[in-house]
Parts: structure tokens; C-alpha cells; sequence
């Protein structure tokens, strides 16, 4: 597997305008799911989930409520936090790994559902990493001079794609969906200051959701018989996300001349506390410094690393001036970052 380290220097973005964040919102089915609970529907007990991967509990979307329900409730409420109409959104880029049709998109009807017509619509897929694709995209286009207002939203609802007789994926999952209001400024030091996106398909059987035999890699080792789940090589994907998150804030921080100290804090996927952990710990950085919630929501996909932010936002701990780098791998195999000054 090729490391980002082995990947080209990426393009520095140069803004000639701002990007102010302006509100944050969220959304997560009430149905809490602790590990306990879990235990008495496969073998697995408290213990094991909790030592492995940091998660006592996730939220499930009960049977009726949609990504797109979610996606909405996020929107309307990250509006609402940054005190515009649902008309000034010029677009929404939605990121899923679970659009509810192929057609139409599902950013489309959450569009007019949050009541900002005729506003652009864009689903983005890049599974784990989409909110910080989306984010990446909106910072490109509000940067072009295209739209000033732009909806970024991460919604998935990963319990439908799970096989809940395999226990080393289902324990993982939790659904939710998170949303940032984005709006060009005239303060050209607010926004991204180097954005970074990379992929590695020849990687794609590690983590892969065949709907067809067809569609299964040549070594199928890890299927586990059940189509139209998610199927995971826990171990590779593990291996992939240390080295991968630790070269993606490694290259942001080179590319701006900054330390891990510069930080005000670190927004990253949350696929296992111990990836998070040893992150951190390279980096030198004490606990508040990598912020985590996978103990009470699991990994949302492209929930997460939006639902973190607004609950930093919301508790006053991202703040105007504050250095903000945002980092998620994934599906595909796919990564990306944005260092961000709020
Ligand atoms: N409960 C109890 N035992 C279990 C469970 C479970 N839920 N799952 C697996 N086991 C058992 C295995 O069967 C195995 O038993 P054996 O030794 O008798 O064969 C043993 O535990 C060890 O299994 P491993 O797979 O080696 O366990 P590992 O320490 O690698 O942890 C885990 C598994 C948690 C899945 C880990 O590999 C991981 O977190 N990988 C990353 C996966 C990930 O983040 N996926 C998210 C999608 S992509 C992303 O977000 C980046």
C-alpha cells in the first residue's frame, strides 16, 4: 500500500478572500445502543469493545428515520446557529456513503426540505473521509468566488449496512449527521490554509460493500456471505489508519511551517480511540489537544468529524483565531485534511 508520504507535495491554497465558519448543527436518533446491550445480540461482551476501540455506546436510527431526515435536522439546526435564512445558502455538498436513491441526490432534497431553493446540491462519496472531502470542495468553491454561502454536511446511517451477526464490524458503527455553515469573508487569514485530498483504490477490497458475487475481489477471505454490508479487513484498515493520520497532520504541519503545539486542537475521524491515542501521543500533545467522541456515538462515517466540531463550537472551545486541522481517512481507501484557521 503506498503512504501519503510517498505522494506529491499538495497545492497550498492561496485565498484572496476569507472563510468565516459561521454555525454548526447536528443530529443523532435518540436510540442509544450501549455495549451491553450489543452483547445480547452477538458474542461480545463490554469489556472487549470498550479495550479495543474506545466505544461504551452508538446511536441507531430507528426503522423510519432516514440519512436524509438526519442530514435535514443538521442543516436546519447549523442555520439556525449561524443566524441566516435558508435562502442565503448558495449550495449544499452532502457527504454519504449512503445516498438514499442514486437518483435524485440526496444534498438535493435536503435542500428543499431545509427551505433553501433554488440553492446547488452535490453528494459527495468518500466514505469515512467525506465530511473533510466536503469541506474541501465548499472551501474550493466559496475560494473560486462562485458561492459565498455553502451548507457541509456528513450524514450516514451505517447501521443499515451492517451485517449484525459479524461482530468485529457491527460493534463499530453508530449513525448521526453533522453540518457546518461556511461563508466567504473579507478577513483573507480566516479559512483553510492548505487542504489535502488522496485516495489508494487498488486498496478498495480492505473495506467494500458488494451488492452482487460479481463484485467480490478475487481473495473474498474476508466476506462473510452477507451482500449489501459492509465487509472489513479490521487489521489492514487499522494499519492504513495509524500511518495514514499520522502522515496527513505530519504533511499539513510541514506545509505551513507550524508544530503540533500551534494546534488549538485536532478534528479527526473517529474510527478506533487507540488510532486517536497513538496519534496523539507522537505528536506530544495532551488530551485536549485531539478531540474525541467516539466513546458515545461510535463511528458515524461521514458524521463524525462534523458532529465533533459542533460539539467544540457549541461548548466555546473553537473560537475565532483558533488553528483547527480537520483529518479523516476511509473507504476507498481514501484520506484527506484542512488546516483551518476559524
Ligand atoms: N467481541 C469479541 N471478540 C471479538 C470481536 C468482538 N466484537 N471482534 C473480533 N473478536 C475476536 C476475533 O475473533 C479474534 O479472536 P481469535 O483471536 O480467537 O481469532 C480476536 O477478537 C482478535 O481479533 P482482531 O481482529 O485481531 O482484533 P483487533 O485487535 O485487530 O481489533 C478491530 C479489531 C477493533 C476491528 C480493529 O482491527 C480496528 O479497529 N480496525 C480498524 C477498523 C476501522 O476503523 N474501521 C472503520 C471503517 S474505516 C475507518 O473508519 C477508517
Amino acid at each position: 500500500m503506498s503512504s501519503p508520504s510517498d505522494r506529491p507535495a499538495l497545492h497550498k491554497v492561496k485565498p484572496s478572500i476569507g472563510i468565516r465558519l459561521a454555525g454548526t448543527g447536528m443530529a443523532v436518533p435518540d436510540v442509544v445502543v450501549t455495549n451491553h446491550d450489543l452483547a445480547k445480540k452477538v458474542d461480545t461482551s463490554d469489556e472487549w469493545i470498550t479495550q479495543r476501540t474506545g466505544i461504551h455506546q452508538r446511536r441507531i436510527a430507528p426503522e423510519g428515520v432516514t440519512v436524509r431526515d438526519l442530514a435535514t435536522a443538521a442543516t436546519a439546526a447549523a442555520i439556525k446557529d449561524a443566524g441566516i435564512a435558508p435562502t442565503d445558502l448558495d449550495m449544499l455538498v452532502l457527504a454519504t456513503t449512503q445516498p438514499e436513491m442514486v437518483c435524485p441526490s440526496t444534498a438535493a432534497r435536503v435542500v428543499a426540505e431545509v427551505g433553501a431553493s433554488p440553492a446547488g446540491a452535490l453528494d459527495v462519496n468518500a466514505v469515512c473521509s467525506g465530511f473533510v472531502y466536503a469541506l474541501n470542495v465548499s472551501t474550493s468553491l466559496i475560494l473560486s468566488g462562485a458561492v459565498r454561502t455553502v451548507a457541509v454536511v456528513g450524514a450516514d446511517v451505517m447501521s443499515r449496512m451492517m451485517d449484525w451477526k459479524e461482530r468485529s464490524t457491527c460493534i463499530l458503527f453508530g449513525d448521526g449527521a453533522g453540518a457546518a455553515i461556511l461563508q466567504a469573508s473579507d478577513n483573507p487569514d480566516q479559512g483553510s490554509l492548505h487542504l489535502s485530498m488522496g485516495s489508494d483504490g487498488s486498496q478498495w477490497r480492505h473495506l467494500y460493500c458488494p451488492r452482487t458475487p460479481d463484485q467480490l475481489p478475487p481473495d473474498d477471505s474476508i466476506f462473510s456471505g452477507a451482500y449489501d454490508t459492509l465487509q472489513m479487513n479490521g487489521r489492514e484498515i487499522y494499519r492504513f489508519a495509524v500511518s495514514t493520520l499520522q502522515g496527513e497532520i505530519d504533511r499539513a504541519l510541514t506545509a505551513c511551517n507550524l508544530k503540533p503545539q500551534d494546534l488549538s486542537v485536532i478534528i479527526s475521524h473517529q474510527s478506533n480511540m487507540r488510532i486517536l491515542e497513538s496519534a496523539r501521543e507522537k505528536l506530544g500533545l495532551p488530551k485536549e489537544k485531539v478531540y474525541i467522541n467516539i466513546d458515545r456515538y461510535g463511528n458515524t462515517s461521514a458524521a463524525s468529524v462534523a458532529i465533533c466540531l459542533n460539539e467544540l463550537k457549541q461548548a466555546g472551545r473553537v473560537r475565532p483565531g483558533d488553528l483547527v486541522l480537520f483529518v479523516a481517512l476511509g473507504g476507498g481507501l481514501t484520506w484527506a485534511s484542512n488546516l483551518w484557521r476559524v
